[in-house]
This record gives structure tokens, C-alpha cells and sequence, in this order.
């Protein structure tokens, strides 16, 4: 077996929605490394073209950045038919894009509370992170049937596990005002497994695979220590992941390397889902 061939996405179209946040560019660059060509969605058209500019510079493969809203069905359509145009096939996406939804707000006391949790809220987080999920699967999913290819949708340690909400908790603070991890962030990451099955059964006879990657939290530096410490002791390998260590496991679900694997649900999160 000719490992450098397995692992290759060599002139293959990979569209990965979100690109342009902290996951998607490292998302970017790996299919780029691999040789393939990555189609970089995210809502800011200057951003995503010059990241797009930037890998192609970096890595010598060809690239494209769209600004694409994936909570818009005709943009989407549109998009799809751009990169059929452009390119003449989809080989893979990566449903990438969520909100993240924060435990505390400035202007809102409260309001990552359930019984406060405002309803605008949670249908954006929805519509981004599983209508969004949807219809790219619908458009850029029906293309790649066409030949045959992969989907990796990107969920959370959170869609394995509830949010540990003592993480979050305020010593100044009653019960009742106490911060949480939002509800739509846990039903937008356990959805994604459910659309992952579906699709994995779906376009099983056009060769179509999809994988679910729930990677775990990553360290960053507006992380307040007390935070960091808390959320470590619960992780077995006793850290947080750095960003670009989710390239492997994307690369991997991405190419022939896991060519058996179909309706899968694959935890990178340090062991934080065996506790
Ligand atoms: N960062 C983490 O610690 C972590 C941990 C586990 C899972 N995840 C998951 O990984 C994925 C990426 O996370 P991230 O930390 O890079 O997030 P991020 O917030 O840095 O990036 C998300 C990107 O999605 C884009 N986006 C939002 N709404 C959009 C829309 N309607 N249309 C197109 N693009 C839109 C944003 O502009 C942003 O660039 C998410 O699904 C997230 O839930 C992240």
C-alpha cells in the first residue's frame, strides 16, 4: 500500500464552509498540503479571497474563496454552480460553519439561561449550524454523488456530551444567574451526528462517504486561567488542543486513507469524552 497515495487529495475539490475562522483555515491549509484544491465559504468576500490567495501562494495548488452565507439557500445554489463552472466537479465537503455560542453576554443578564435564552438566538445558531449543514449537503452533497466522494461533518466533543456547566460557574453569583453553555450549541453538534447517518446511508451506492470530527475545545489566549485549569483536569491527556492538530484526522477522513469508514463518529479530544 502506497501510503503518500492514500492519504492524497491531489486536484481534488474540497469545499469548507466557515473557512475563514480559527478551524476552517488550518481545515484550508491541510487540504492544500495534500494537494487538493480547497474552495474556501465564509461570510467575508475581501477575507476568504485573500486566504485563498495566501495558500495558493504557500502551496502551489489552485484555490478560490467565496462569500457565501450558507443560511441562504439561492446563494448556495448559486455558489455550487460557480464551482461546477470553475472547476467541473466537487470531491469532498467539510460542513465547517457554526456559531459559538457564549456562556455570558455583555448586554443581556442571563441570557445563556435556558428558561432565558432568547428564541432570535437560537434559530440563528440553528440556522447556521444545521440548516446550513443541510442545504450545503443538499447542493455541494448532490454534486460530489455525482462521482463519488466525502463529507466530513465537524461536530464537538459537545455532541457527544453535555456541556459540564460548572466550567462556566461565577462565585459571586446565585443558582439562577448562574452562566451555561448555550442549549443550541449542544442540539446544533448532536444534530450534525444525526445528518451524518442520514448522509452516510444516503449516497452509500454513489460512493459518497460521511464521517462525523468532533474535535475538542481549543486553547486560546482570552481563555482566563482558572477556566484553562478547570477544563484541563477534565481532559485525560491534561490540555487543550492546539488548532492545527485536527489536520490529521481531517486529512485522514478526507482521503482514500479511510475508505471503509462511512457513518462514523470520530472523537479527537484528548480522552475528554471517556470521563
Ligand atoms: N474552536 C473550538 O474549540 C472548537 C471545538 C469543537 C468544535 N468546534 C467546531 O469547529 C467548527 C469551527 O470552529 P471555529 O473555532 O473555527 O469557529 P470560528 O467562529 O472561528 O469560525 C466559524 C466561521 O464560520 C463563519 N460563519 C458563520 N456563519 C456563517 C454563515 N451563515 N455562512 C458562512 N460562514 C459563516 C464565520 O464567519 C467564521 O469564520 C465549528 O463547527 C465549531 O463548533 C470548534
Amino acid at each position: 500500500m502506497n501510503f503518500d497515495k492514500i492519504f492524497s487529495l491531489k486536484n481534488k475539490i474540497v469545499v469548507i464552509t466557515g473557512a475563514a475562522g480559527l478551524l476552517g483555515r488550518q481545515h484550508a491549509d491541510a487540504v492544500a498540503k495534500a494537494g487538493g484544491i480547497p474552495v474556501l465559504l465564509d461570510l467575508q468576500a475581501e477575507l476568504v479571497e485573500k486566504l485563498a490567495t495566501d495558500l495558493q501562494s504557500r502551496h502551489d495548488v489552485l484555490t478560490a474563496g467565496y462569500r457565501v452565507d450558507i443560511t441562504q439557500e439561492s446563494e448556495i445554489e448559486a455558489n455550487c454552480n460557480a464551482i461546477l463552472r470553475r472547476f467541473g466537479r466537487i470531491d469532498a465537503l467539510v460542513n465547517n460553519a457554526a456559531n459559538n455560542p457564549k456562556a455570558e453576554s455583555k448586554c443581556h443578564e442571563k441570557f445563556s439561561r435556558l428558561e432565558n435564552f432568547p428564541t432570535l438566538v437560537w434559530n440563528d445558531d440553528i440556522a447556521v449550524g444545521l440548516t446550513g449543514a443541510f442545504l450545503c449537503a443538499k447542493y455541494y452533497g448532490s454534486a460530489i454523488a455525482r462521482q463519488g466522494g466525502s463529507i466530513v461533518n465537524i461536530s464537538s466533543d459537545l455532541g457527544l456530551i453535555a456541556p459540564d456547566q460548572r466550567l462556566y460557574r461565577k462565585v459571586d453569583l446565585s443558582e439562577e444567574e448562574q452562566p451555561v453553555k448555550p442549549v443550541s450549541y449542544s442540539v446544533v453538534k448532536h444534530g450534525l451526528i444525526g445528518l451524518t447517518r442520514y448522509l452516510a446511508t444516503y449516497w452509500a451506492k454513489q460512493k459518497v462517504r460521511c464521517n462525523a470530527l468532533c474535535p475538542g475545545g481549543v486553547e486560546n489566549i482570552n481563555q482566563e486561567p482558572e477556566f484553562l485549569k478547570e477544563v484541563c483536569s477534565r481532559i485525560p491527556l491534561g490540555r487543550l488542543a492546539q488548532a492545527h492538530e485536527y489536520q490529521g484526522s481531517l486529512l485522514f477522513l478526507l482521503s482514500e486513507a479511510s475508505s471503509y469508514m462511512n457513518g462514523a463518529v470520530l472523537s479527537v479530544d484528548g480522552g475528554r469524552t471517556c470521563w
